[in-house]
């Protein structure tokens, strides 16, 4: 297991490169199940959760392979065992999004139903809903999802996809992939309105799917017979970006990011302007500078285009170093806050109070021994560290390599003093 030793407090100023969109990365190479031939996917970053995927989609039939340029080569002519296995998909959630594509080419699928998660219940029933609404017999056996589709295949209809946090990523993913082999027309009412998904339905059409609304959430998809394997490259990270803007602003840094969609990052840049710090537009990217004190601000985590919850973590960490008290709120996942006592750990003053945290700015953040617990959560705690006095050493980062391909290199060549251990 790998700890991260990061001595503080440094200043961030160079150029960072932002990597494709491990979230839209992750539905899209699950997409390309769809159909039959060759997919060839650019941009896609080299993360755990990346290769967890590879891995399991080569047990359901197809040739999976990373060339050594970074594209990802999938060839999904043959799908021959449409179940995911419980050891592959324990390690990852988001495996759950092969149940669209592998019910719409196969008319039949069996996937783990996925477990308990750091960040709170993760429920998959809006998922299942909406595959039941195209027509599929869904039931639940030895902790499998087992999905059957009609004798004459899936059938198009209106579905609402709304659920009590509103609309869902990777369900509505999972009903457009289904939807778009069915027969007929389905329009999903609430979809999602992520950059990643539709970035999902950009390759779709791509493919030869017909689907109307992207980006919208009002998706029509008209049923198409069959898709074709195609090169397609990913959109970029714009939770990646958002963590290094916050690097930039914790640090008083200056920091270029390359390959950023700013347009696609409209609520997180209002905040940090809140915050007293600059972004500035710069050929599709941009420049984030912070030269004064960091003020205190409030933040709602929201569905698109509000405030996105990964990086809920990471600004909670720069806010603990604000002039004056802010309050974070969280709407998605009411539960995402194992980062609070951690942050607390370095001298932070947070109060979780239900789905919020009261931050009280303090002076300084003082180095601890700390432990990452998820994905977004390690991050914060990356940033924190860099703001902070002395050496921090945090554990369990293979929870940072899940969504950050080599976040330390990064960060290093921009002024950040992060050394990797093996324990
Ligand atoms: N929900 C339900 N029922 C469902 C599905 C979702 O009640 O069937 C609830 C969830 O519990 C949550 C809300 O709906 O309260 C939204 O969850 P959503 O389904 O949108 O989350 P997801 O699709 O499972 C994706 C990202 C997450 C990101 C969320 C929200 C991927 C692979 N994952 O998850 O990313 O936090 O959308 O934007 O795209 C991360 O990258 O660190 C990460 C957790």
């Amino acid at each position: 297991m790998d700890i991260f030793s990061i001595e503080g407090p440094t200043r961030l100023a160079g150029k960072v490169k932002v990597n494709g969109s491990k979230n839209s990365s992750l539905p899209i190479m699950a997409a390309a199940l769809l159909a039959p031939g060759k997919t060839v996917l650019k941009g896609v970053p080299r993360l755990s959760d990346i290769a967890v995927l590879e891995n399991l989609l080569s047990t359901l039939g197809p040739k999976v392979e990373r060339l050594e340029n970074g594209d990802i080569i999938i060839d999904a002519t043959v799908v021959d065992n449409p179940v995911g296995e419980y050891d592959i998909v324990r390690k990852m959630r988001a495996s759950v999004c092969i149940l669209g594509p592998l019910l719409a080419r196969c008319g039949r699928v069996e996937v783990s139903m996925p477990g308990g998660c750091a960040i709170g219940d993760r429920p998959v029933d809006i998922h299942l809903r909406g595959l039941a609404e195209l027509g599929a017999k869904i039931s639940l056996k030895n902790g499998n999802i087992v999905a059957t589709a009609p004798q004459g295949g899936l059938v198009g209809k209106d579905i609402f996809l709304g659920g009590p946090f509103g609309a869902t990523v990777l369900g509505t993913d999972n009903v457009m992939m289904a939807a778009v082999l069915a027969k007929g027309t389905t329009v999903i009412e609430m979809a999602a309105c992520e950059p990643e998904v539709a970035d999902l339905a950009n390759f779709l059409n791509a493919m030869g799917a017909k689907i109307r609304g992207i980006g919208s959430p009002r998706l029509t998809i008209e049923g198409v017979k069959q898709l074709h394997g195609i090169e397609y490259t990913v959109i970029s990270d714009r939770i990646e970006a958002g963590t290094f803007m916050v690097g930039a602003a914790i640090t008083g840094g200056e920091v270029e990011l390359d390959n950023c969609a700013l347009g696609d990052m409209m609520a997180v840049v209002d905040r940090l302007r809140n915050c007293g710090v600059c972004v500035e537009n710069n050929n599709g990217g941009c420049i984030v500078t912070r030269t004064g004190e960091i003020k205190a601000a409030d933040i709602t985590t929201q569905p698109y285009p509000g405030f996105p919850t990964d990086l809920q973590a990471q600004f909670m960490a720069m806010l603990a170093l604000a002039e004056g008290n802010s309050i974070i709120t969280e709407k998605i996942f009411p539960d995402r806050f194992m980062h609070v006592a951690e942050l607390n750990r370095m001298a932070a003053n947070l109060r979780k109070e239900g789905a919020s945290v009261v931050v009280a700015g303090v002076k300084k953040l003082i180095a601890a021994p700390i432990m990452a617990s998820d994905l977004r959560a390690s991050a914060a705690l990356v940033l924190a560290a860099l703001a902070a006095e002395g050496t921090t050493v945090i554990n369990r980062v293979y929870h940072i390599d899940r969504g950050y391909e080599k976040i330390e290199e990064k960060l290093n060549a921009i002024g950040a003093k992060i050394m990797r251990q093996a324990i």
